[in-house]
């Protein structure tokens, strides 16, 4: 089987329905592509799996070993684009148990991260969490003024400085922002902090793949060469402008047709706890992408069996709005045998020399078949095995999905003029100069 595998035979959409949209998908195709490479559009992320900067890429690396070899754990401050996709990589590719770990186990920093909400609770709890372990900061911000990071920032600076003194907290401050402007690159060319780069092309929701995703992944010492693999796979299956051919464009198109249908909501469904923030990541690229114009499929996200038995009522029986498309993961990194009991008194020994994922299979496919005949239409996104080179195909396809699925339905997906309406109203309740 190739790395991902599209299935949508449980969706009502057929190939003919598909095909309808060969024409405006190829004129899709031919537009983005077009754009590749200009500086001033926002689809540098289409050729960064075989365009990306070599050198900074060596640099990340480096970056990463010198923090492993002073750290115990690494904060990462950042929002949004600016924080997600990191989270979403570690999180799935590490265990569910990462940071309780004991470090010879676990054999790279504790990853925690912060400057994602403005609780004075959360913050006063991460320090004392680090207490009096040695730790460094990896502070992403593209514009440098986002009030949650540069607020974090502020306190973990200082909390550096006051107990390394101002140059070794200098050395342990990796600043991931705008090559030339902005009040963070301001602040880290007058400090020397080392930099890594938020390219002016891509914007923060499709950006997991640049330093801003790559050096904390690479700190929690995931393979960030076979992650950029996966997704130059990705790149090459996904380049083929007929529709016919190209998955990842035909999701885009099922998922259009759907939402034509009155499916306003598509719900991101995993049966891996570790792919929750993977689907917080989904949420963002497809929810900023296409929730513009009074227009866009709501993307929501459930981590199953656990939330059968919490949103499983609704998803059944409420409302018909709802459009599934589940992760599924082929072959788990792990199994587990149920063993047989002599006294069965829990009445399990039906599943007595089953393995677990099995049994997971089983609660998937007749979670499907139960949606499906309530009434909600699946889509089902087949994935060999969870590891660097799959998630790396999986995150390309999902941002060209996310690119053509917005271009289809005829909004920008690169933009995002809503996020700034709150913050005005925020700064002026702060008084912000200004404002
Ligand atoms: O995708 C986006 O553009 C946003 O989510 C930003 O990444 C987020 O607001 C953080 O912005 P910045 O990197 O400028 O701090």
């Amino acid at each position: 089987m190739a790395g991902i595998k599209l299935n949508l035979e449980n969706s009502g959409i057929t190939q003919k329905n598909i095909l309808e949209y060969k024409e405006q998908v190829e004129n899709i195709h031919k537009e983005l592509h077009e754009k590749a490479n200009e500086e001033k559009e926002f689809v540098g992320w289409l050729e960064l799996p075989t365009n990306y900067d070599k050198k900074e890429f060596d640099r990340i690396k480096k970056a990463a070993k010198k923090i492993e070899k002073e750290s115990d754990i690494l904060v990462v401050i950042g929002i949004g684009g600016s924080y997600l996709g990191a989270r979403a990589v570690i999180e799935s590719l590490t265990s569910s148990f990462y940071n309780m770990l004991p470090d010879q186990q676990r054999k790279h920093p504790q990853i925690v991260y912060v400057g994602n909400n403005l609780s004075p609770n959360y913050i006063n709890e991460l320090i004392e969490l680090i207490g009096e372990k040695d730790f460094s900061v990896n502070v992403i911000s593209k514009s440098g003024t986002t009030t949650e990071p540069a607020i974090a920032f502020r306190i973990f600076r200082e909390i550096l400085e006051n107990k390394y003194g101002i140059d070794e907290a200098r050395s342990r401050i990796y600043a991931t922002t705008d090559k030339e402007k902005g009040a963070l690159k301001t602040l880290a060319d007058n400090e020397g902090y080392e930099q890594f780069v938020v390219p002016d092309n891509i914007g923060g929701r499709y950006s997991v793949l640049t330093a801003v995703g790559l050096l904390p992944i690479a700190v929690a010492g995931i393979d960030i060469d076979k992650l950029m693999e996966g997704a130059r796979i990705g790149q090459v299956r996904y380049n083929d402008s007929d529709l016919k051919y190209n998955e990842c464009y035909q999701y885009a198109v099922a998922r259009n047709l759907l939402y034509q249908s009155q499916k306003k909501i598509e719900i991101l469904v995993n049966y891996e706890p570790n792919m929750h923030y993977f689907t917080e990541w989904w949420k963002q690229l497809f929810g900023e992408s296409e929730g513009k114009e009074g227009k866009g499929i709501f993307p929501a996200g459930v981590d199953f069996t656990a939330d059968l038995h919490s949103m499983g009522q609704y998803i059944q029986q409420g409302e018909r709005s709802l459009l599934e498309t589940v992760i599924t993961i082929e072959n788990p990194n792990s199994d587990i045998v149920i063993n047989p009991d002599d006294d069965n008194l829990d009445g399990l020994n039906y599943l007595a020399g089953k393995k677990l994922d099995y049994v997971n299979k089983k609660a998937m496919e007749a979670t499907i078949k139960a949606h499906v005949t309530g009434g909600v239409p699946n889509i089902q996104i087949k994935m060999e095995q969870l590891d660097e080179i799959n998630l790396g195909e999986l995150i390309y396809f999902f941002e060209k999905a996310c690119s053509v699925s917005g271009m289809i339905l005829g909004v920008d997906p690169f933009n995002q003029p809503g996020v700034e309406e709150y913050k005005k109203n925020m700064f002026q309740l702060l008084e912000k100069p200004g404002y």
